[in-house]
């Protein structure tokens, strides 16, 4: 009688497991889903945080292994405490403009549990299916493909991390894109053999060790010579090999909530990737084997002066235009001064002028951080214009402004084929009747190169931190 009650009981655990693991994925799905609209991104990531959190109890509290709850509770708790806190912590602290560097770290995380599962679970797959299959099967490819993928994933996520951080230069050089199109064939190739020649795991042991040591070379050497304005695509790479690793994870474990989470990441990443590609004008191979961009460093000697434009010449040049586009960059997120960009747009709108926002896919140091950081100031969403709608319009813009933008409006991306940005597509700025470009000093943007932008003859400089100067626009804009 007590083990026909056992045996219900297990068998509703585990239905109740399998329930908790569907609404889970249903839970990632509507959250990722929420994502893709700025006023709902935030419900969206608690609706996928609680799903992952279902996944975690339950599976703490319901999975059994051979009939058997799984041990070390305690330990497991220990873990998740040491990780909360360290997250809270860091998410807490952590500036607007350094997320990349964050999401870049957490990727990377995520990327290494991936790895060290597959590598774990490697001298436990079951004798009798490799006697059965031979090590030609399902379980030890996507063990292998574990350890590959999610080994690149964390050394690559760190060394972006350290390139977004300032702490790794680029390092570029022709061999390198020969070492890494070596480097991904021997990886492949070392898959192959075990899976061909393995005959226990014991045996194979070794070669799984070495998979990952050049894994790990790999994911360095194929991120290091990547730099410039290329970083996104690699970043959102990186995010999508995360997913697959970690859905390599769910297969190995039938672990349903693993799995989608991991395909809805892996799948999402890729798509941003392609995207981030299209918008970049730049190929996936290229991406894959690390060679992106001019290989020389553009010519920095720049022909022409500087032109200054003083406060109140700007408000009156805004002021009596129809139609003013702002072009908002990194240094308006590092001045914060989305709000006061916002309240500027509105005091022209009440004088009767048109006022756009032109959105670059790059522009900040995040996938959408300009949607998000506009978002913020309540700024409407129809104001927002992808590049490609804005650019013919420029021409019959009285004056573009730019925001602590560069990299997205230098036209050495169109003109100059040394240059690393050479082929993005940027925002067409120069078009305009006028330009007028707000920052601090003449410091370069992310690709470290020359705007020829700046010495155009439209070009006006309006120098100073984007929030100081914009409050003392606001105000002379006031008192027109
Ligand atoms: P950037 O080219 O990086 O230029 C930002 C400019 O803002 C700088 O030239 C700086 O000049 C100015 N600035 C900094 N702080 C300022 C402040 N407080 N007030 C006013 N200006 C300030 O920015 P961008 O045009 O947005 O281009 C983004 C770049 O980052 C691209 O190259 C892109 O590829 C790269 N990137 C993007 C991402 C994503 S996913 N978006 C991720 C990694 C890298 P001063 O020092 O003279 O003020």
């Amino acid at each position: 009688m007590n083990q026909i009650i056992q045996t219900s009981q297990c068998i509703i655990g585990d239905s109740i497991l399998e329930i908790s693991y569907i609404i889970a994925s249903l839970f990632f799905v509507f959250g990722l889903k929420m994502l893709s609209h700025p006023d709902k991104a935030r419900r969206g990531n608690l609706i996928s945080a609680f799903g992952m959190g279902l996944a975690i109890v339950t599976t703490i509290t319901l999975h059994k292994m051979n009939g058997e709850p799984i041990g070390n509770i305690p330990l497991i708790l220990i873990a998740i405490a040491i990780g909360t806190v360290i997250g809270w912590t860091i998410a807490l602290k952590v500036k607007m403009t350094a997320m990349p560097q964050l999401v870049s770290l957490f990727n990377g995380m995520g990327g290494a549990a991936a790895a060290l599962i597959s590598l774990m679970e490697f001298p436990h797959i079951k004798p009798e299916l490799i006697a059965e299959y031979g090590m030609a099967n399902g379980h030890v490819l996507a063990i292998l493909l574990g350890v590959m993928i999610g080994s690149v994933s964390f050394a690559g996520s760190m060394i972006a991390f350290g390139k977004l951080d300032g702490r790794i230069g680029d390092i570029r050089a022709p061999w390198l894109r020969y070492l890494n199109i070596g480097l991904l064939v021997f990886l492949l190739c070392i898959i192959v053999f075990i899976m061909v020649t393995g005959t226990s795991t014991e045996a194979t042991a070794p070669y799984v060790y070495t998979l990952f040591t050049l894994a790990l070379v790999y994911g360095v050497f194929f991120v290091m010579p990547i730099g410039g304005a290329d970083m996104p695509v690699v970043i959102s790479l990186l995010n999508s090999f995360t997913g697959v690793a970690a859905a390599m994870g769910g297969f190995l474990y039938n672990n349903q909530a693993m799995l989608t989470g991991g395909i809805l990441v892996g799948s999402a990443g890729t798509i941003l990737t392609v995207l981030m590609c299209n918008a970049m004008n730049r190929s996936l191979t290229n991406v894959i084997i690390g060679a992106f961009g001019g290989q020389a460093a553009s010519v920095d000697k720049v022909a022409g002066a500087i032109k200054e434009i003083t406060l109140s010449d700007t408000a009156v040049l805004l002021s009596y235009s129809h139609k003013v586009v702002i072009v908002p960059g990194y240094g308006l997120a590092v001045a914060q001064a989305q709000h006061l960009c916002h309240e500027l747009d509105k005091l022209l709108e009440d004088k009767g002028v048109e006022v756009l926002y032109a959105i670059h896919p790059v522009a900040g140091r995040m996938p959408g951080h300009m949607n998000v950081l506009l978002a913020e100031a309540d700024v409407p969403y129809e104001k927002l214009i992808e590049m490609d709608e804005i650019n013919p319009d420029l021409p019959n813009t009285d004056v573009v402004i730019i925001i602590g933008a560069n990299d997205v409006v230098n036209p050495a991306a169109e003109d100059d084929p040394g240059s690393p940005i050479y082929g993005m597509p940027i925002i067409k700025a120069y078009e305009a009747k006028n330009v007028v470009v707000m920052k601090r000093g003449m410091g370069k943007g992310y690709a470290a190169i020359e705007n020829h932008l700046f010495y155009n003859d439209k070009t006006r400089m309006l120098f100073g931190d984007a929030k100081a100067t914009l409050q003392k626009l606001v105000s002379e804009v006031k008192s027109l």
